[in-house]
């Protein structure tokens, strides 16, 4: 519930921060520029993507229905999106969450996913452990990943023994962190899946699934490229006594960060192309 809470300020900050620069745009850009325009679709994009991550019961706070209709108004209308409906939509959406109305999931297992804009590389942690349930959810997130005709090829070593990160923190020359995180997990894939030229394919979404969780609980961690580098894998492989049937893909050391980061912002209209 407590988490609900704050993932729902969360969506309202950022939808706050968004509306506030449509409304810059609408006020100072030149609306027949297409560069403003497209600008404004990429709003409403992102807005798109904040609503389909949001973990809670839109509906019952007043989010989804008003929320469409901005995302509506930006697309249709390009230069034409409706503030007055905006407006009343973020003081509705604080009202009813401050009358502290309950909040539901989707399902039990739904885990925050809205922290698209905000993960960051972590380097550096605290000695403190990371709790069991935390990692079983870091875990669960990643195999909720989708793969190639659902062939799930992953496995994860979850590594606490010292000496093994320090080993592990050898095995490529940008891994050095490992040795002081309290925890790491070593993400590995099956040799004998249904099509194995997608395993690392899967493994991708895995590990961007696994990042994001590790944020959404309040812990960091950074992911250390070891496939495709053929001696990096056979060094894990090594250092954990990995059985044959299985390939070493990445190492992601976690834990309490010991450092804070702010995210780039990494949109560039430039990189869109429609073709229409
Ligand atoms: C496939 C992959 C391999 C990476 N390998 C390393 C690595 O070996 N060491 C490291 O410190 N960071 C590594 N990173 C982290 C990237 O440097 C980092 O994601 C990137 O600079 C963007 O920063 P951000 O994660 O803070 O947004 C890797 C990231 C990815 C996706």
């Amino acid at each position: 519930m407590e988490n609900d809470k704050l993932e729902i300020y969360r969506i309202i900050q950022i939808v706050d921060d968004i509306q506030g620069e449509i409304e810059d745009l609408m006020k100072n850009g030149d609306q027949n520029d297409p560069m403003v325009i497209g600008q404004l679709l990429a709003y409403a994009e992102t807005l798109s993507i904040i609503k389909s991550a949001c973990i809670c019961d839109a509906d019952k706070i007043g989010l989804d229905c008003d929320m469409d209709a901005m995302i509506f108004g930006a697309v249709q209308n390009g230069k034409k999106v409706e503030f007055e409906r905006t407006v009343r939509t973020r003081n509705l959406v604080k009202k009813r969450f401050s009358e502290n109305r309950p909040v539901k999931r989707e399902t039990e297992r739904s885990t925050p996913m809205n922290n698209i804009f905000t993960r960051v590389s972590i380097r550096k942690y605290q000695p403190k452990p990371v709790e069991p349930e935390k990692l079983e959810a870091i875990l669960r997130a990643a195999m909720q990943a989708p793969s190639a005709a659902n062939q799930q090829p992953w496995e994860f070593y979850v590594v606490t023994n010292k000496e093994k990160l320090a080993e592990l923190s050898e095995v490529s020359p940008y891994a050095g962190m490992t040795k002081d995180a309290p925890v790491a997990i070593v993400a590995v894939y099956r040799r004998d899946c249904k099509l194995p030229s997608y395993a690392e394919i899967d493994m991708s979404i895995a590990m961007q699934n696994l990042w994001l969780e590790t944020d959404a609980q309040g812990l960091g961690g950074v992911w250390l490229g070891i496939t495709p580098i053929e001696e990096r894998m056979q060094a894990v492989e090594e250092v954990l006594e990995l059985p044959e049937r299985v390939r070493a893909f990445a190492i992601f050391p976690l834990g309490y960060p010991a450092e804070k980061r702010g995210q780039q912002d990494r949109f560039d209209p430039n990189r869109i192309h429609f073709v229409e």
